[in-house]
């Protein structure tokens, strides 16, 4: 009986031993990977962006009362570094460890280079990289950010399409990608929570889609991308294959309803009308092959009466 007892002591304790060391190694995950890797990720930050050597991030005192640095006990939640001519790179594993960080901005500096993965700033919800010379494609990390609800890219050298997981950040409430060299076609944004949308100034084509959240916005949204079309920005699709082209200029009146019903229907309208005239083709030719078929009868039946006549005659 004592012993039995003892036994399933023994036992309780190990497996409550094995679970709290089982539970302080995940909560240690979770929260604290390591309290010194904050100012390590800030210094190798600026190693390679501040050239010029302007921040004040010094070993010397406190990083939670460096330049721009905003803190939650050991954890940076706010890092706002903006016009401080910062003109170097902004290096891949440097900030993005920061993985407590709600808001970063490095607004109106001169870095260079592309924007590194930020898979890691998985809390972020502010993302200010605008007045930049950054370059390259934007990353398709950031479409791992869940939480993002701002995000300004705008005056930058940025190239590529925008990239359509866009319209899965569904808490996305500001977005400037104006003034870049981006490429391709707009994204179908439907997101409610969208309020501000600016892609002007870019080399954008084909026609605006016709989305609930994307016909909110003005066409100065759109402005200074000399291939965007679609009744967004008032502009009419010109089909571009020239077999459906037309032909003639269409005269005024039923023109101008015409023109209006065009944009109002784009881009829909251009698939109708090709399928009207496959459709037609078609029928045109089964037409053509009938009439073609019963002439040949014709002539047949009518040089069988010939003959017919001749022979009766002779
Ligand atoms: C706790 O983490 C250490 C390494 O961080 C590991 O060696 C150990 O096996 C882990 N213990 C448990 C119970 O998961
Ligand atoms: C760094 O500069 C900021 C603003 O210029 C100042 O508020 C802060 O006290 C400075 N920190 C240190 C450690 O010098
Ligand atoms: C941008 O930064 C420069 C200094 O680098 C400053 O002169 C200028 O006023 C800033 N512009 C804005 C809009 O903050
Ligand atoms: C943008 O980048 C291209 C090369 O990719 C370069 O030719 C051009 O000068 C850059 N423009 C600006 C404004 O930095
Ligand atoms: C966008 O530009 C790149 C080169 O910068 C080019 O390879 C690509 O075909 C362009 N895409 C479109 C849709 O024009
Ligand atoms: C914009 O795209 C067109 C092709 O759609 C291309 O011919 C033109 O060079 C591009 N312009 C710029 C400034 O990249
Ligand atoms: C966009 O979202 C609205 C609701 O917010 C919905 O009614 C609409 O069908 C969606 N799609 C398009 C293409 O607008």
């Amino acid at each position: 009986m004592a012993t039995k007892r003892n036994h399933s002591t023994k036992w309780i304790i190990l497996s409550l031993l094995l679970l709290t060391t089982t539970f302080s190694n995940s909560t240690k995950l979770k929260t604290t990977p390591s309290p010194l890797s904050d100012p390590t990720s800030l210094l190798a930050f600026k190693s390679k962006a501040d050239i010029n050597n302007h921040l004040n991030f010094t070993t010397k005192t406190p990083f939670c009362n460096w330049q721009g640095v905003e803190c939650n006990g050991p954890k940076v939640v706010r890092l706002v570094l903006r016009s401080l001519d910062l003109g170097g790179v902004f290096a891949s594993h440097t900030l993005s460890l920061l993985d407590q960080l709600r808001v970063l901005s490095l607004q109106n500096n001169s870095l260079t280079g592309a924007i590194p993965d930020l898979s890691g700033l998985f809390n972020l919800k502010t993302l200010f990289l605008d007045n930049n010379h950054f370059t390259g494609s934007l990353p398709l990390s950031l479409f791992t950010l869940h939480r993002l609800k701002t995000i300004d890219f705008s005056h930058n050298n940025l190239s590529g399409d925008i990239p359509i997981d866009f319209i899965n950040l569904d808490r996305l409430y500001y977005l400037r990608l104006s003034f870049n060299a981006f490429n391709g076609t707009i994204p179908p944004f439907n997101q409610s929570s969208l309020r501000t949308f600016d892609v002007s100034g870019n080399n954008l084509s084909g026609a605006v889609p016709l989305t609930t959240t994307l016909s909110r916005f003005q066409p100065s949204s759109f402005a200074l991308n000399p291939n965007l079309c679609g009744e967004i920005i008032r502009r009419e699709c010109r089909p571009t294959t020239p077999f459906f082209a037309p032909t003639s200029p269409p005269t005024v009146g039923i023109g101008q309803s015409a023109d209006v019903h065009g944009l109002i229907r784009q881009p829909y309208e251009k698939k109708h009308n090709r399928k009207a005239a496959i459709i037609g083709f078609s029928t045109g030719i089964v037409f053509l092959i009938l009439s073609l078929t019963c002439f040949a009868v014709a002539v047949k039946k009518q040089r069988k009466k010939k003959e017919r006549q001749k022979s009766s005659v002779n």
